[in-house]
């Protein structure tokens, strides 16, 4: 279309011409935002049509930064986050802390419906089931937002395809910061398209552990002192893992990582790769 401008409207002359604003690369538009407590958020954007990953991954996304106060120039401010969408949704999920002078959530969290969002197309991570080799149980180990991945991999079919049981387990500070999956885990059992597709009552191979460490709950406490008391083995009704039955997927803050691995290597479990798949991987949950 050619811009057209009214003949009675003068031009200013010492003046810059009115610009439109620039769009930003690789831009997708917010089509939903939730927030869970003062700390948790989650939003939908739009998906690129050139966008393939694998359940489990994460990519590059954030926002225009501040201008620089010398140049005036504005540079991307991005960060890795987990898709927490499954791979064959059409539309892309993501579930983001809120740090309240972190350069890039302390924005984020006020992105509202019909803004947009930068997004480099480019997925990666080893939180796939690519990267593990078959077995009957499948373990997911969460704290905070690393529940994201998981998100993904629960409404993904091969897990369910792949494993007779998912265990997913969730560890908090507090109560309200289980929400997003709770409530993701409830949705599955109404969603009728996953229970068509992967089968009727799909649901049931999951097990929900979720415990929380600063607020009462019915199950307190970390999962990492669970498992080493037996305590968490007890409530689930589960063995302790063995690398001839057990896989594991784990995401959560750099100390609960490196705990529960050397967990896991002590059950004899071997940490796996895209490259050389094995039992159990680990990835970082991205914070500010
Ligand atoms: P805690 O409250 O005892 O520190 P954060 O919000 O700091 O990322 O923590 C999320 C959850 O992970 C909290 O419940 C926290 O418990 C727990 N956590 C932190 N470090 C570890 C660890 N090394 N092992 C197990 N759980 C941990």
């Amino acid at each position: 279309m050619t811009e057209q401008r009214p003949v009675t409207q003068a031009t200013p002359t010492d003046a810059a011409p009115a610009k439109a604003k620039p769009a930003l690369p690789d831009a997708q538009t917010v089509t939903e935002v939730k927030h869970y407590t003062d700390r948790l958020f989650s939003f939908r954007c739009t998906r690129p049509q050139t966008l393939r990953f694998r359940s489990g991954e994460f990519v590059m996304i954030g926002l225009m930064g501040d201008p620089d106060p010398k140049t005036g120039r504005q540079k991307p401010l991005l960060r890795a986050y987990s898709i927490a969408s499954p791979s064959w949704d059409e539309e892309l999920e993501f579930y983001s802390i809120k740090v309240p002078d972190g350069p890039l959530t302390s924005k984020l969290q006020h992105i509202a419906v019909g803004e947009e969002i930068i997004l480099r197309p480019k997925p990666v991570g080893t939180l796939v089931h690519d990267a593990l080799l078959p077995g009957k149980r499948l373990w997911f180990f969460a704290t905070g937002t690393g529940f994201a991945p998981f998100a993904s991999l629960l409404r993904e079919p091969q897990t369910y395809e792949d494993y007779d049981e998912i265990i997913i387990t969730h560890t908090c500070r507090e109560v309200g910061e289980l929400t997003y999956g709770h409530d993701l885990i409830e949705g599955l059992k109404q969603d009728e398209l996953l229970n068509e597709v992967i089968g009727e009552g799909f649901w049931k191979k999951i097990k929900y552990y979720p415990t929380t460490t600063r607020e009462e709950s019915p199950k307190m406490g970390r999962i990492t002192d669970l498992m080493r008391s037996g305590e968490a083995f007890e409530d689930l009704g589960t063995p302790k893992l063995s690398p001839e039955t057990d896989r594991a997927m784990i995401c959560g803050n750099l100390a609960f990582n490196l705990e529960l691995k050397d967990m896991l290597e002590e059950f004899g479990l071997e940490e796996g790769a895209n490259s050389k798949p094995m039992h159990y991987v680990v990835e970082k949950a991205f914070l500010d």
